[in-house]
């Protein structure tokens, strides 16, 4: 396992291109079970979920391919497979998006049942439900979802549980819909921009859908589908997470490559902070001098600020000059970066889906460790902020969803070197124990 090494205190300046994006990535190449013909992606981000999600297709007969012009071509092989590898859902809860498209197109599913993860409990009863009221079969058994179906058949489904919309549910049961027999109608759908790519990349393959965007859509099935070339979206939780990155340094920077109509609450926000943002074309800039001003923030589906992005809010909220309320209603308990960010000299207190952050004037320097990818990138933002040295452990979770995030910090002047963990700690102080043996500071 890796670690993140960061001197901190240096104010970034620079700019850097966004990535594509991985929430977007994942359910679309999911989808290409669904295509009668091979696909081919651009902007699929060099991430360990993509990783993951190509060898669970693999397993499903779908070759997946990056091209040397950067494009990855996904074509079905063997179009026999409906089991999913248990170990490789188990490992990335996204891969549970292979069970709509398998359904679809080939009758038969069985997906392990991912369980809850580090940023609470996450059910699937709206995938269930949806896939369900389209005419599938499903049953758990043994901690497996089996669900079958012959040919779906068009209904009305409703996807928004007591917390929203669900955005892998929207995915599973929209990509379900397109080749069932007749119309069908979601409402409560998820809107985010990582759902609309999914359904413009069903229509390039022949799908008819209206409604992508809003919270109900429309789905014509049709019996088969083709094959298409596609573009992902740039990753706007990558992106805000760069801006953030030069906000909490006081610095300066430019993604470029991005697009800012995915991020206007987030500019909202990041304006009402004090950062001051100057936007032309897909490129975005962002300076920040001062210590931010306290800025309340609640996680909400889109169009509000995403949950992805509340432990790197949390991370500069814990500079800002004064007291932050920062709540989730998305996932009431994706705060393990809480404990983390205060071994840093964070002041936060936290009462259920609320934080309330203390704003100090300065972090300093600590071992952390990130327990799951945006709790990581939080903890690494703390850590350029903080002064002194700071270690970030697990970076294997920031892996899975940050293309090269330490060579893109560095491009913009950061400090931040990745090290194997046998090789940590090699500077920190070594202090004689009173035995004589050597102990760690
Ligand atoms: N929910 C239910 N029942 C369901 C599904 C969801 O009650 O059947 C609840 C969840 O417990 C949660 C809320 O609905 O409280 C929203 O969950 P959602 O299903 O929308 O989350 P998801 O689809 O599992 C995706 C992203 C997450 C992102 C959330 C929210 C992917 C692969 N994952 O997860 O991304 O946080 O939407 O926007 O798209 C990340 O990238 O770090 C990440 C966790």
């Amino acid at each position: 396992m890796d670690v993140f090494r960061i001197q901190g205190g240096i104010p970034l300046r620079g700019e850097v291109a966004a990535g594509g994006s991985k929430n977007a990535a994942l359910p679309i190449m999911a989808a290409s079970i669904l295509a009668g013909a091979p696909v081919w992606l651009s902007g699929v981000p060099k991430v360990v979920d993509v990783d993951t999600l190509s060898l669970v297709l693999g397993h499903l007969g779908v070759e997946v391919k990056p091209q040397l012009d950067g494009r990855t071509k996904l074509e079905t092989v063997d179009p026999r497979p409906t089991r999913a590898d248990d170990e490789l859902v188990r490992r990335m809860r996204a891969s549970f998006c292979v069970l709509g498209p398998l359904l679809a197109r080939r009758g038969r599913a069985v997906v392990a049942l991912p369980g809850g993860c580090n940023i609470g409990d996450r059910p699937v009863d709206l995938h269930l439900k949806g896939l369900e009221a389209l005419g599938a079969k499903i049953r758990v058994e043994h901690g497996y979802v089996v669900a079958e179906a012959r040919r779906l058949v068009g209904a009305h489904v409703h996807l928004s549980g007591p917390r929203g919309p669900t955005v892998t549910g929207t995915a599973n049961v929209l990509s379900a819909a397109v080749l069932a027999r007749g119309r069908t109608t979601i409402t409560g759908a998820a809107s985010e921009p990582e759902v609309v790519d999914l359904g413009r990349f069903l229509i390039a393959l022949g799908a008819k859908i209206a409604g992508l965007g809003t919270q109900t859509l429309v789905i014509d099935g049709c019996g088969e589908l083709g094959g298409a070339s596609y573009r992902i979206i740039p990753d706007r939780i990558e992106t805000a997470t760069l801006l953030l990155a030069a906000a909490i340094t006081g610095g300066e920077a430019t993604i470029a490559g991005a697009n800012p109509r995915h991020l206007a609450q987030v500019f909202v926000h990041l304006r009402r902070a004090g950062a001051e943002l100057a936007i032309s074309g897909d490129r975005i800039s962002l300076a920040c001098r001062n210590r931010p001003k306290p800025t309340r923030l609640t996680a909400l589906p889109y169009p509000g600020i995403p949950t992805d992005l509340q432990p790197q809010w949390m991370a500069w909220m814990t500079l800002a000059s004064g007291s932050t309320m920062l709540r989730d209603c998305v996932f009431s308990d994706r705060f393990s970066h809480v404990a983390e960010l205060e071994r840093l000299g964070a002041r936060i207190e936290r009462a259920g889906e609320t934080a309330i952050v203390s704003g100090v004037e300065r972090l300093r320097g600590a071992c952390v460790t990130a327990s799951d990818l945006r709790a990581g990138a939080g903890l690494l933002l703390a850590g350029l902020a903080a002064e002194g040295q700071t270690v970030v452990r697990r970076v294997d979770h920031v892996d899975r969803g940050y293309e090269r995030l330490e060579q893109k910090l560095r491009a913009l002047g950061a400090r931040i070197e990745r090290l194997a963990e046998p090789e940590f700690p090699p500077s920190l102080p070594h202090l004689p124990s009173p035995s004589g043996a050597v102990r760690i500071a």
